[in-house]
């Protein structure tokens, strides 16, 4: 009476309407309340005022053109709780959905890594695990939402 594939299927059978149905009531939810289902920040993206940031041109910097900057730092804050918080988690202390952005390298290194994820996302096998943003977000907002995560940086 070993549990074999067979044995399992019933339930996995009764278990994908039970998921639809609670994905359902996750999108009745955002009707009825949207503060609440918004307190990861918002799903759709949001452009973010960079006001007071040296403007950047076209080209793309190799690395933060705004270390260490205050004004940067607060700008990226609220940038990455729109953009971002839903999924690496408010504050930049993940809940487990996606990595942890405190602990990404800071300098350089990081800084070439980090432009390239907040570009292009990230896509396997034709499923978006995090959604590209370029077009979306300014270079302004993106190294603003840089010189935030290394403000909370940890080893
Ligand atoms: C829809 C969820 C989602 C959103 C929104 C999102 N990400 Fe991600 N992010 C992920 C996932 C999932 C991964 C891991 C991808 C993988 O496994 O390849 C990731 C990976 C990353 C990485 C690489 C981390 C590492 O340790 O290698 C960086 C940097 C990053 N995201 C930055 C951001 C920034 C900045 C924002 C906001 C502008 C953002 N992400 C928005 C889901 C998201």
């Amino acid at each position: 009476m070993s549990k074999t594939p067979s044995a399992r299927a019933p339930f996995r059978r009764a278990l994908i309407p039970a998921l639809l149905l609670l994905a359902g009531a996750g999108a009745a939810t955002q009707v009825l309340a949207p503060r609440q289902v918004l307190a990861h920040g918002d799903m759709v993206p949001h452009a973010v005022d960079t006001t007071g940031l040296k403007p950047l041109g076209k080209d793309w910097e190799a690395s933060n053109p705004y270390r260490g900057s205050d004004r940067a730092k607060e700008i990226g804050a609220t940038g990455y709780n729109q953009n971002c918080a839903r999924c690496h988690g408010l504050d930049a202390k993940s809940g487990g959905i996606a990595p942890d952005l405190r602990y990404l390298d800071v300098g350089a290194d990081g800084d070439e890594w980090f432009l390239e994820r907040i570009r292009t996302g990230a896509e396997r096998d034709g499923k978006v695990y995090m959604p590209a943003f370029e077009g979306i977000l300014s270079q302004e907002a993106m190294w603003a939402i840089r010189t935030y995560l290394d403000s909370v940086h940890e080893n």
